[in-house]
């Protein structure tokens, strides 16, 4: 990976030369803005969906597309998303480059997820890689295609954290937790911003969705968000000020929801306050999609009018398909109830992200016809595709060594998601093609195995589009029979259960989230004949595998895998590869206890005790069924000689990691820290460090972790960092469970 190979001097000479380049950036900025007439500047803070056939004939009909279409002819446009491909790109930057008075290339922005063309693992599964440099590989890859197609900005990575996986959209970010969830943010932007946003293959990243969506209530998507200060701050804010500050991302996204009763896209809170104001973020925000509109149903703009005053004076500079500023923002500086010199703010950012992507120098930078034939779906990258799938699989459980499958065994192949050529490509999917994954089958096949295949059940009983609910099948049980009867004739049962892609991402929640339709019965039937069962399961979102986890020997969480899908989950379980993936998110035994996650506060009553008076449910564990960090491997490790050392910046923790299985092997060594008394109460626990090292059988490794003020502080609930001396606890282990610890005190 490039940021890998530079070297610190190449470092500090970039970091003077981009110093440089930012005066330099911001004078052609005032220039060109001391130009520009109000329309222009409206323009410039205006996104249009693409509403027509871009090379085809021009919209006609109503009013409103055909004065939309005037002003994309115009080149006043700003912006535009879902424009894709060098043809479509080039026809509408010629407008803006040679039909308009000043010549401002426009920015074309594209949902580029978890891939473009070549699909990765969707970002939820990437996460459980713990890995770092492939999650950045990912959409370094992804940003190449996406660039190739003449996209020069992303609306990835998501950074919502999330604890509720009732919530369609956890598929798309890294999960619950905000330090795993903010290295992430920042090897996400790095790997699609590079380390220089003008060559032809790097895109401006956005951070979405700014904030508090990942808190819609009751994991329902849109729904209103409320919290307090404390968990803004400490759970929420992180990942998006570290992608701020470690990888200057260059645009922000907002989003539906109401934080604590304000629509974000006019929360001058956030968006003022906190981002442009204390974070110092210089590039733009861009508003959610007709978000800005949806504040009159949210109760709190009365009409249009309102809703463009609030919108653009909360900080929120450029509106993505609410047509708010487009129909009323100059009327509203005409008015005087908007400065211009709020206008001048929101347009100097987006000209700013456009000189930096060095659309001024050449605004045709992206189209080349050649590259778009020579990048899309390159063999390199199906091949990153495959090892970034191999490394997010979690192996949940494997009691009775079930898996690795070995050589000679047979083995009934069952459900109807292993033959889904279409499930793994997942929710967000770029330009991906529908059905264009290699299946379970078809990596048994090429793995040459001794299966029969058995659908059992399909899961959905429709082909639904983007825009439409799935239809699960509810009562279709026809193939049980030839799957018990495959199963009753195998050594060994592999079976793929889960949801179909549409079952997460956007508007997808459900307020049930076990195995979809009649798949737990056929689960169990098939249980019943032969109980040497291998559960292999594809979603979107942690689902519930209680019943599995007590009676099914082993079970691979495989999520949605990109194309190379049914390639890595035969490597995982036939163990060419070994399984390294922990899990980012807790997996909970009922529905009934979400939101459950490890970095709880405590309560005044932990118990267990043997009265009722404990903080407890009758009827269900408090344990989640798999907690955060976990995941198994087909080796074995011990954490031993755990040490705690003060040093001048705080203090290093070290641990002996050792290999006592028979395989070579990942782990990911886990360190979690507990104050156990600050001004306000804090998390059990909560992980400060992480780092995944191979090795061999027998094969010891010491790893040390640093605490720093960094590690050791909270954000109060005034939003201020504070480090507090007192007693501290840590964790080391192999996931947020870890048993081994160690104690310090941290002195005045
Ligand atoms: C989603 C955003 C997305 C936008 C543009 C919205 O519905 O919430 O995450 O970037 O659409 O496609």
């Amino acid at each position: 990976m490039k940021h890998a190979l530079l070297a610190a001097a190449s470092v500090s000479a970039l970091l003077f030369s981009t110093a440089h380049a930012d005066d330099i950036t911001d004078q052609k900025v005032e220039d060109l803005l001391s130009q520009m007439t109000i329309e222009e500047k409206v323009g410039q803070l205006t996104q249009f969906n693409g509403f027509w056939d871009v090379t085809g004939p021009a919209p006609t009909g109503d009013d409103a597309s055909e004065s939309r279409f005037d002003f994309v002819k115009r080149g006043l446009v700003g912006s535009m998303l879902n424009v894709v491909g060098v043809e479509d790109v080039r026809t509408i930057q010629e407008y803006n480059v040679e039909n308009s008075r000043l010549g401002i290339p426009a920015i074309f922005g594209y949902d580029v997820v978890h891939g473009h063309k070549t699909i990765f693992p969707i970002p939820l599964a990437e996460a459980a890689s713990w890995d770092l440099d492939y999650i950045e590989l990912s959409a370094e890859v992804a940003a190449r295609e996406a660039a190739a197609q003449g996209l020069n900005w992303t609306f990835a990575p998501m950074v919502d954290i999330s604890r509720d996986p009732r919530w369609g959209r956890v598929m798309e970010g890294a999960g619950e937790d905000p330090y795993l969830g903010s290295a992430i943010a920042v090897a996400r932007v790095k790997g699609f911003q590079g380390d220089d946003l003008t060559a032809p293959d790097t895109i401006a990243a956005t951070i979405k969705h700014f904030a508090g969506y990942g808190f819609a209530e009751s994991g329902k998507d849109y729904n209103a968000a409320d919290v307090g200060t404390v968990t803004l701050y400490n759970v929420i804010l992180p990942p998006f000020r570290a992608a701020v500050e470690q990888a200057n991302v260059r645009t922000v996204m907002n989003s539906f929801n109401t934080l604590n009763g304000v629509p974000a896209t006019a929360d001058a809170f956030l968006q003022r306050d906190i981002l442009k104001g204390e974070w110092g973020f210089d590039g733009f925000v861009v508003s959610d999609w007709a978000s800005g509109r949806e504040m009159i149903d949210h109760g709190f703009a009365a009409d249009r009018l309102q809703a463009t005053e609030l919108a653009i004076k909360g900080g929120s500079d450029m509106d993505m398909e609410s047509y708010l500023y487009f129909d009323h923002l100059a009327d509203l500086v005409e008015a005087g109830t908007v400065d211009m010199d709020m206008v001048d703010d929101a347009v100097r950012r987006v000209l700013r992200v456009k000189f930096d992507l060095g659309l001024f120098e050449d605004p045709y930078r992206y189209l080349d016809d050649a590259r778009e034939g020579e990048l899309l779906m390159a063999p390199a990258h199906l091949e990153a595709a495959r090892k970034v799938a191999e490394r997010s699989m979690v192996l949940l459980k494997n009691d009775n060594a079930t898996l690795p499958l070995q050589k000679g065994e047979t083995i009934a192949l069952i459900g109807a998601l292993a033959a889904d050529k279409d499930a793994p490509i997942g929710n967000w999917r770029g330009q991906g093609e529908a059905g264009s994954a290699v299946s379970v089958v078809e990596g048994f096949d090429e793995a040459g195995l001794d299966y029969t295949y058995a659908e059992g059940a399909v899961v959905q009983t429709n082909q639904p589009t983007f825009a439409e609910e799935v239809v699960v099948n509810m009562d279709n049980r026809d193939g049980f029979e030839e799957a018990i009867a495959a199963a009753r004739s195998a050594d060994k049962v592999v079976i793929v259960l889960g949801e179909v892609a549409l079952q997460s991402g956007e508007g997808r929640s459900r307020a049930d989230i076990s195995l979809p339709g009649v798949q737990q019965e056929l689960l169990e039937a098939v249980h019943a004949a032969n109980p040497n069962v291998v559960l292999v399961v594809m979603s979107g979102r942690p689902l519930i595998l209680t019943w599995a986890d007590e009676n099914v020997p082993s079970i691979l969480q495989a999520w949605h895998l990109g194309h190379e899908s049914g390639h890595a989950i035969t490597d995982v379980l036939t163990g060419k590869y070994n399984p390294s993936g922990k899990l980012p998110m807790t997996f909970p035994r009922s529905v009934g206890q979400i939101p459950v996650y490890y970095n709880h506060l405590n309560t005044g009553r932990p118990g267990p005790i043997n009265e009722v008076f404990w903080s407890h449910y009758t009827d269900e564990e408090n344990a989640p069924l798999y907690p955060f960090g976990h995941g198994l491997s087909y080796t074995e490790f011990s954490y031993g000689n755990l040490s705690v050392k003060p040093t001048a910046e705080g203090y290093n923790v070290t641990v002996q990691v050792t290999n006592t299985g028979k395989r070579e092997g990942e782990e990911v060594v886990q360190l979690y820290l507990h104050d156990k008394f600050a001004s306000i109460a804090r998390p059990v626990r909560e992980l400060k460090g992480f780092e995944k090292i191979s090795l061999k059988p027998r094969e010891k490794r010491k790893v040390t972790f640093t605490l720093t003020d960094k590690e050791l502080g909270f954000y109060n609930a005034k939003g201020e960092y504070v480090v507090e001396p007192g007693a501290f606890d840590v964790y080391v282990g192999t996931s947020s469970d870890a048993t081994l610890s160690a104690s310090f005190e941290l002195k005045d």
